[in-house]
This record gives structure tokens, sequence and C-alpha cells, in this order.
């Protein structure tokens, strides 16, 4: 009698699981088909949503504008920083990942951050001691990197808010973030108007174009400060990345990152890069260069300088085979490995960032160049338009 108490119960339990089992599926199925339905939807035609992101101390409101293509492929931006908050391609199979590292919500934006996905300006990259002079006139800006400047000081492009407007044509989507610095602000003079407007088309092309104008003598150096993962999977570094740099020599640094003025050739060291090689390859060899960046966060003189878009690197993830060109008509390109990230940011969806699982490729005019005179000039004059472009083009082998 005992037995078969047991062995009923033991039926009942093989059933309730085959039931739980059969539920499980046909729920996954349905998310799967909702899924299948969101892709198919996408392909239709190009679109931007815009949803809620969060608010600010002040009770501000930050949109997130959802730019997506015909393929699937979605940018999604806010106007707190012009930050990329998002950024999703397809890899050799066909999934669509996000391949930008960045915060689920606005408040881990607001902590003094990494410059994830954002918009850098006035003046990417460090300025030394922050000081310069323009026409004998000595000009302080905050010393937030140690005794040096960096990203356009305590609260630069990446901390404010950008009015947006949104546009749609047949072929692109567009978001033009305008935002006018004031005079003084941040210690730089005049006031400088700028605009920067993201394109996506349907090549999975996203690019970046940058105007500013000003009404006094000034320096001007805006980037793009996406880090990524090709791999679209934020737990894994980015050290078995292959690189290109389109550059024969790049900028040796003090130990404070700053520029020492040399133009070195990349030849026989660990920065040659103009055929592609795997980022982990060289990163921990012996090179004064290497430790005083703790690895990659060097400025490359990029090749075929005033002569238009250029393709000035490549970023290539072999086992998802996803492929990221860098166009641009910058002099220079900043290749940082992610030496900061130390396991404490909190990642998208879950984890934390690690050391080196993003990388930055930061288009831009040489660092400190307000005070090397032999750099290519910053400077913008009353009367004349700073215009630049830089281009991400996504692929995969
Ligand atoms: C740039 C700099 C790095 C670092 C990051 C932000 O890429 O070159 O040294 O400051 O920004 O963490």
């Amino acid at each position: 009698m005992n037995s078969f108490k047991q062995n009923l119960k033991y039926i009942s339990l093989v059933c309730l699981a085959v039931v739980f089992t059969q539920c499980k599926t046909k729920s996954e199925k349905a998310t799967a088909n909702s899924e299948q339905s969101e892709i198919q939807e996408n392909t239709e035609a190009l679109h931007i949503s815009t949803s809620e992101f969060g608010k600010l101390p002040s009770g501000e409101k930050i949109t997130k504008y959802q730019l997506t293509n015909k393929h699937g492929m979605e940018v999604a931006i806010i106007n707190y920083g012009g930050v990329i908050t998002n950024l999703k391609v397809p890899d050799k199979n066909g999934a669509i990942e996000d391949v930008v590292l960045g915060f689920d919500s606005l408040e881990d934006y607001l902590i003094p951050p990494p410059y994830f996905g954002a918009i850098i300006g006035r003046y990417g990259n460090r300025i030394a001691g922050g000081k310069f002079a323009i026409d004998g006139e000595e000009y302080t800006l905050a010393q937030n990197d140690g005794k040096n400047h960096l990203h356009g000081g305590n609260k630069g492009f990446d901390k404010v808010v950008w009015e947006v407007k949104p546009i749609q044509e047949k072929d692109y989507l567009a978001l033009q973030l305008s935002y006018t610095s004031k005079d003084m602000e941040e210690g730089y003079p005049g006031n400088l108007k700028t605009i920067v407007t993201y394109t996506l088309d349907n090549t999975n092309t996203l690019k970046v174009a940058y105007e500013a104008t000003t009404d006094k003598k000034t320096v001007v150096n805006l980037t793009q400060h996406s880090y990524f993962n090709l791999s679209g999977d934020f737990s894994k570094t980015i050290l078995d990345h292959q690189i290109m740099i389109n550059a024969d020599a790049f900028l040796p640094v003090d130990s404070s990152l700053i520029p020492t003025g040399e133009f070195k050739d990349v030849a026989g060291t660990p920065f040659d890069f103009r055929s592609s090689k795997v980022i982990g390859k060289e990163i921990n060899t012996e090179n004064e260069q290497l430790e005083r960046g703790l690895g990659y966060d060097h400025c490359w003189v990029l090749n075929n300088q005033n002569n238009g878009q250029q393709l000035a690197a490549t970023a290539y993830d072999p086992e998802s085979g996803r492929i990221m060109e860098v166009f641009t008509d910058e002099p220079g390109i900043q290749f940082y490995t992610g030496n900061f990230l130390d396991g404490t940011l909190p990642a998208k969806g879950g984890g934390t960032y690690a050391k080196r699982t993003g990388f930055c490729l930061e288009t831009q005019h040489y660092p400190d160049s307000p005070n090397q005179k032999e750099f290519p000039s910053v400077e913008l004059k009353p009367g004349e338009t700073y215009k630049t472009e830089t281009s991400f083009k996504f692929s995969t082998k």
C-alpha cells in the first residue's frame, strides 16, 4: 500500500513537471515571436521613437531617442550629454546586440563618469596645467585630471542638456543636438554655438557631424567618447579584438599623459597597428609608453591628413564577426583601452565593467594643441565655422 502511494506521488510529480515544461516552452515561444515581430516591424522602415529616460535632480526630464534603420540597427541617444546609451548592430548570424558600454539608468550617468558614450567639449583630451593663451591673454581651466584639464572640465558637454531636433528623411534618420556654451563657461572664451548631428542610414553607418561658431577667439576640439565592445557581451574584455590604425606615427606622452611633442614612428613598437593586430598582443610588453598609459591611451597621427574623409581605424571581433570602420577628417585618433575601468561600475543588464571591457576610438585634434604650436591649430575665430565629421560603419565577415 505504502509503495502504491509512493508510486502515485512519483507519477503526479512527473505529470506536473511535464505540464510545467510545456508551459515554459510556450511562453518562451511567445517571447521569441514577439521579438520576431519587433524585428519584422523594424525592417519595414526607418523610424524614431522616444521615451523618458529619467529625471535630473532639478526635476528636468531626460528623453531617450531611439533611431532604428531598416536592418534593425538601433542607436539610442539621450539629451543629457548627447550620450549614446545603446548601439545595437547585427553579428555575422544576424543577431542584433548592444556594442557600447553605458548604464541602464540616468543616475549612473550623473556620478563622475568615465564619459561613456558622451559628446566631449569644449576640448576633447588634455590641456597641460589647465592653461593656454590666445594673443597673449592667458586662460585658466579646471584641473580635473591631476594638474591637467581633461574633456572640457568639471561640467563639460558630456554633462549638459542639449536641445534636440529629430529629423526623419526617406533614406536616413538624424538627431540634431544644439548647445550654446556661454562666454567663459568652464574658463573658455567666447559664446560657442555648437551643433552635433547624429545620422543613421541604411548602410549601418552612424555619422557624427560637429559644427561650432564663436563670437571671440577660442579653442575647440569636439569628439565622441563611446566605448565599444563588438562582442556584445560586456563580461568579456576587448583584448581579442583586432585593430588597425592608419597611422605611421603616434604621440608619446609624459607621466601625466601630455604629449611630449615628439612624433614617434610606430615601426618596431607595440603602437604599430598599420596592419590589423590583436589588441592584447603587445599591451603588456615592457614599454615606458604603455606603462604611462596603463595600456593604450595615446593619440595616433593619422595618415592622409587634410584630404577629406579617410579611413582612420578598423576594429574586428572574430567571434561575432562584427567590423567597425571609423572614417574622419580629423588629424588624430585617441585609442584608449578602458584601462581605468575597474569592475565598480554597473553594466547594462547586470554585472559590472571590468578593466578593458571596452575601447574608445576618439577622433580629434592632438591633446594639448593650444600649448603646442607645432600641432595643427585648434583656434576658432569669429566669422569661421568649426566643422568636422566622423562615421562609424558596421558590417560583418
Ligand atoms: C580619455 C582619456 C583617458 C581617460 C578616459 C576617461 O580617453 O585619454 O585617459 O581619462 O578618457 O576615463
